[in-house]
């Protein structure tokens, strides 16, 4: 399989994660590179994954081949894994503390792999930017930038913090995907609109998400994309990781519309939303049916 041309190529690491939503807590495995392989995977895509995790974490390959990941590469340093604690208030909003780090994964951590589309999804300072400039390079390089923009700080909370290399990786990049709090620190800009298309520039697609609010996709102009109603909240963790598997499977991979792809993206991610992690368990014909039954109403509203 490693000679083949796959779909997508996902790179970041693999977390634990305490996740803890209306006072009820639960380990789960995390990070968004395995989130949105999952996702893709689960979709039908071929997936190849490139990441690293602390030994406890070791057991995750099987689950990801399992799941019909192909792990191209998986580090396991002899140290603790990066774990994170979600902790969401009754509004949805989230604090976030991380109690390790690990070192970046480099060009040189690399595998000689194709992929039509590189997704690059850091969780904490755990891909260096050379990855970034090595995908552009090759393919449709996508990026998520909440782990080129975190920090944590002396009580071990994770903070944004504006940097060059951040910049960097956007300019480097076709589509990428910020919630509004990233969005701003990045570009100092106020709206989700505006900070959007400042994302955007004149040559690639930016998103911004506003969790339950939903999103805008800017992709010359911006466009308003409303987030589909999830039967119920069970934990939003992951959401902006199904956000952007959903969209780039429609995008790249049934080369739809980026309008379209705008709604695969949230009625993906109102899928994520409805169960605990990384637990995807919705097929494509029920994302299908949940866009048509809104689809019309939706647009509407977006005009
Ligand atoms: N409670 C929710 N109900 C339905 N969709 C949601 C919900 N929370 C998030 N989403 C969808 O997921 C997208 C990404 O969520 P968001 O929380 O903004 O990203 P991130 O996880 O990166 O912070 C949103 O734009 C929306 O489409
Ligand atoms: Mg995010």
């Amino acid at each position: 399989m490693s000679g083949s041309i796959f779909d997508f190529l996902c790179i970041g690491s693999i977390t634990l994660d305490l996740n803890t939503v209306a006072g009820r807590s639960i380990r789960a495995i995390g990070g968004s590179a395995y989130y949105t392989s999952l996702i893709l995977a689960r979709l039908g895509c071929r997936v190849a994954l490139v990441s690293r995790v602390g030994r406890e974490l070791k057991h995750v390959e099987e689950k990801l081949n399992s799941a019909g990941v192909y792990v191209a590469k998986l580090d396991v340093l002899d140290c603790k894994p990066i774990q994170f604690e979600n902790i969401y208030d009754s509004s949805g909003r989230r604090v976030q503390r991380v109690s390790c780090e690990l070192p970046p994964i480099t060009v040189e951590d690399l595998p000689d792999i194709e992929a039509r589309c590189i997704h690059i999804c850091p969780t904490i300072g755990d891909v260096d930017v050379s990855v970034v400039e090595w995908a552009s390079e090759r393919s449709f390089t996508s990026i998520d930038i909440q782990g080129f923009l975190r920090e944590a700080d002396e009580q071990r909370v994770v903070k944004l913090t504006y940097s060059s290399g951040a910049m960097k990786a956007v300019r480097l990049s076709n589509f990428v995907k910020a919630d509004l709090d990233e969005a701003r620190c990045l570009t100092g800009e106020k709206t989700a609109a505006e900070a959007a298309c400042a994302l955007a520039g004149d040559r690639r697609i930016g998103a911004v998400t506003m969790g339950a609010e939903g999103s805008v996709i800017c992709w010359r102009k911006p466009m308003r994309i409303p987030a589909y109603r999830a039967r119920r909240v069970v934990d939003p963790t992951g959401a902006g990781d199904a956000y952007a598997a959903g969209f780039l499977y429609s995008l790249v991979y049934r080369g739809a519309s980026i309008a379209e792809s705008g709604h695969v993206a949230s009625a993906v991610a109102s899928f994520l939303v409805e169960d605990w992690g990384a637990s995807c368990s919705f097929t494509w014909k029920e994302v299908e049916r949940r866009i048509r039954g809104n689809y019309d109403k939706t647009l509407l509203r977006t005009r």
